[in-house]
């Protein structure tokens, strides 16, 4: 089977300021090393079909028959759709989505699906590749997906880098003065960014002034993050996302297994640790200046059950990986 073409997007974590974000809060997050790709393989079979390995193994799905796609695959569905992939591709073509990043767990694995899928159709269409209009593709598919996302997921994944994220508008925050290792922990407790997402709506509605005042909290611990950041102060990143964690369990997001990895984590000498993106389960960060502290805390994670790796943030958003010709 051979490759014609295919795209790639990162992954992201929210440093500070997810939940509070989708109500026109900032929030911080950065484009992590792992990464989704998206192919077109020329494929033996006579169908249009689209495999998913790392979401559904076993199964091969017939694009050319609406009815049977499952429902957590719509906006993958909808962005082919979209796009018109589905009908530029020949019968016999396959779409292979191939992803390191854990699904469900606040990575920003669907956003960085909706965006590898948004670049690809525009390729396919021979349209200009502006970034601008790939985010906003995803965005679409990302509201399917999630309800009524800030956005930040599939912008960080389009743009890269870190970025200080505010009712849509980009600023890119210079990472060059910090230097640490994040590690990631995925206590497997799979949770839907929708329902996390409807849960806060729910508590903003009950008790609107006490959830306000956590997201005001969380805009102060944010916007002091943003200056500790570009100037390179490790220490108070630390001490600020121990205390967003704080506010994320006011606010009804937390989990005793996020606990449990934030200990972990704290035990091995990380400045600062939380959860990332919607919470009730899913990743904790942490993050550390020493490699060997943060190789033991991933070895000791892993000894507790848990999936746990290191990882970097990284500028490259999302890429056209190059088009293969027989
Ligand atoms: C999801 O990665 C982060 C949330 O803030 C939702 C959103 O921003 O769309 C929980």
């Amino acid at each position: 089977m051979s490759e014609i073409i295919s795209t790639s997007a990162p992954g992201k974590v929210i440093l500070f300021g997810e939940h509070a974000v989708v109500y026109g809060f900032p929030a911080i997050a950065i484009a992590i090393n792992r990464r989704v790709k998206v192919s077109i393989i020329e494929g033996n079979e006579t169908s249009k079909s689209l495999f998913t390995p790392d979401l559904f193994p076993k199964n091969q799905f017939d694009l050319t028959n609406e009815h049977i796609i499952p429902e957590q695959l719509k906006a993958i569905f909808f962005l082919l759709k979209k796009t018109k992939v589905i009908e530029r591709l020949s019968y016999g073509q396959q779409i292979l989505i191939k992803s390191q990043i854990p699904p469900s767990a606040g990575l920003g694995s669907s956003a960085a699906i909706s965006v590898s899928l948004a670049m690809l159709g525009t390729i396919l269409s021979n349209q200009e590749l502006q970034l601008e209009n790939i985010n906003k593709i995803a965005f679409e598919a990302e509201k399917i997906q999630h309800g009524t996302p800030s956005g930040i997921d599939n912008f960080v994944s389009t743009f890269g880098g870190g970025v200080f994220y505010l009712k849509n508008s980009l600023k890119r925050i210079d990472l060059s003065k910090i230097s640490f290792k994040i590690v990631i922990i995925n206590t497997k407790v799979t949770r839907n960014t929708k329902d996390l997402v409807l849960l806060v709506k729910k508590r903003y509605e009950e008790k609107k002034d006490y959830v306000q005042e956590l997201f005001n909290e969380i805009k102060t611990i944010t916007e002091q993050a943003k200056v500790y950041i570009e100037k390179g102060n490790i220490d108070k990143i630390g001490e600020l996302m121990n205390e967003n964690q704080v506010a994320l369990e006011k606010l009804g997001v937390g989990h005793k297994k996020i606990i449990e990895a934030i200990n972990i984590l704290g035990n091995e000498g990380a400045l600062g640790a939380k959860l990332t993106g919607a919470g009730g389960g899913g990743c904790v960060i942490g993050i550390f200046d020493s490699k060997e502290e943060s190789s033991i805390a991933v070895q000791k994670a892993k000894e507790e059950g848990f999936e746990a790796f290191t990882t970097e943030p990284s500028k490259i958003g999302v890429i056209e990986n190059g088009i293969k010709k027989d």
